[in-house]
């Protein structure tokens, strides 16, 4: 990985770096569309192939059939272009997690402003015990925020703020025994690529996910997981030719699967690269392997901020997968004495060592991946105590 030789790198959950077997995917497919094409008749079989080769891989990592995939071109759309789609009726009720990211929920609230509907909170940032106890708290704070008008539950697989996983196919089964029966939208920004996600992927109507984060893929290819449900039942939103069933013949409908809310020209390298960094992650072990792997550095790094005496993990116990999020403890410092996340995000980039900062709640967050070695968690953690005590 290229980024990997002038940084010590913690920002795996904003972006991953690409590998350069993808970087030389990549270009390998950008020369070969010029080679057969662009536009012939000999390189759209290539391209088709390029398209279904990846939906056939994600298939399985996501646990769904192919039928149920549309590529997009990150999370948000994800969300939004089959979530706008839904039957949604004045008086429906958006109940949305109080750690989704900003703009999922900037969605939310256009939709709901158009159709006249109300937007509920369900908290859930304040779950940092271990991941049975909120799996408890967020089922049984579920069911007494739902409402006979909540008509969708918005939650992510694994919170971009605390770290904290969510249950989601125990959320989806709860939902499933209410009449009518809400939709479940997840945002799984940082679980693809991260957990495993089986079970996870089936059980939600629209589980959104990006190449680009613990994937390491190319920035601009995501991929949505759709229920059967939401294909019954939703209508498409931006359409273009690749939505068509034949797609020179606009009336020929869209099609009847997940390919509907794909729209219309894209960046076939992005498909390539993504593909090669597939093959790579799989090549480092099972899903399970994989996040076993995250969890001994982020078990590392929320050891190292545990027994520090200016750091404290917002986790109360070791991180279920590779993000971790911690603040200042404050000691005799006073708030207004400590250093903002932000000034600390710039000293720390000083040193090229790369985190980020959140808002809420407001605390510095660093994610550890299968590339992550010991020797750089112990540089941050040092760094990060050699800073606090210049402060
Ligand atoms: C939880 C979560 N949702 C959504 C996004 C937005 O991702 P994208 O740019 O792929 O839409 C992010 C990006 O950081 C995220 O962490």
């Amino acid at each position: 990985m290229p980024a990997l030789a002038n940084k010590v790198y913690f920002n795996y959950g904003g972006q991953g770096p690409l590998p350069t077997p993808s970087l030389v995917a990549i270009q390998h497919c950008w020369e070969t569309i010029q080679e057969l094409g662009p536009f012939s008749e000999v390189v759209f079989p290539y391209a088709s192939r390029t398209i279904t080769e990846l939906r056939q891989r994600l298939a399985p990592w996501l646990g769904v059939p192919p039928q149920r995939l549309a590529f997009t071109e990150n999370v948000s759309s994800g969300c939004v272009l089959p979530l706008w789609g839904l039957p949604w009726q004045q008086g429906d009720q958006l109940l949305i997690s109080d750690a989704e990211h900003p703009g999922v929920v900037a969605a939310c609230r256009e939709l709901a402003q158009r159709h006249g509907m109300e937007l509920a909170s369900l908290p859930v940032q304040d779950l940092l015990a271990d991941s049975d106890s909120a799996k408890a708290a967020v089922l049984e704070r579920l069911e007494r925020a739902l409402t006979p008008q909540t008509r969708l539950v918005v939650l992510s697989h694994l919170l971009w703020n605390t770290g904290q996983v969510m249950p989601i196919p125990e959320v989806a089964t709860l939902l499933q025994s209410r009449r009518p029966r809400p939709w479940l939208l997840v945002d799984a920004a940082q679980s693809f690529g991260s957990l495993p996600m089986e079970g996870a992927a089936d059980a939600a109507d629209i589980y959104a996910c990006t190449g680009h984060k613990w994937c390491c893929g190319p920035e601009g290819l995501g991929v949505v997981a759709v229920s059967e449900r939401l294909l019954a039942e939703g209508r498409p939103t931006l359409i273009g030719w690749r939505s068509l069933s034949q797609e020179t013949q606009a009336g020929s409908g869209v099609h009847a699967d997940a390919r509907r809310f794909e729209v219309a020209t894209s960046c076939l390298p992005l498909f390539a690269g993504l593909q090669c960094s597939l093959q790579l992650l799989a090549g480092q072990g099972s899903a399970e392997d994989r996040l076993a792997l995250i969890r001994e550095r982020s078990l590392q790094l929320w050891q190292g901020l545990q027994a520090s005496p200016h750091w404290q993990p917002l986790l109360e116990v070791a991180p279920p997968a590779g993000l971790v999020s911690f603040t200042g403890r404050g000691g005799s410092k006073s708030a207004s004495q400590q250093p903002s996340p932000r000034a600390m995000v710039s000293a720390l980039g000083q040193k090229s060592i790369w985190l980020r900062s959140l808002e809420s709640p407001a605390c510095l967050r660093a994610c550890t991946h299968l590339v992550t070695r010991a020797s750089e968690v112990d540089h941050l953690l040092s760094q990060l105590n050699r800073l606090a005590e210049l402060a």
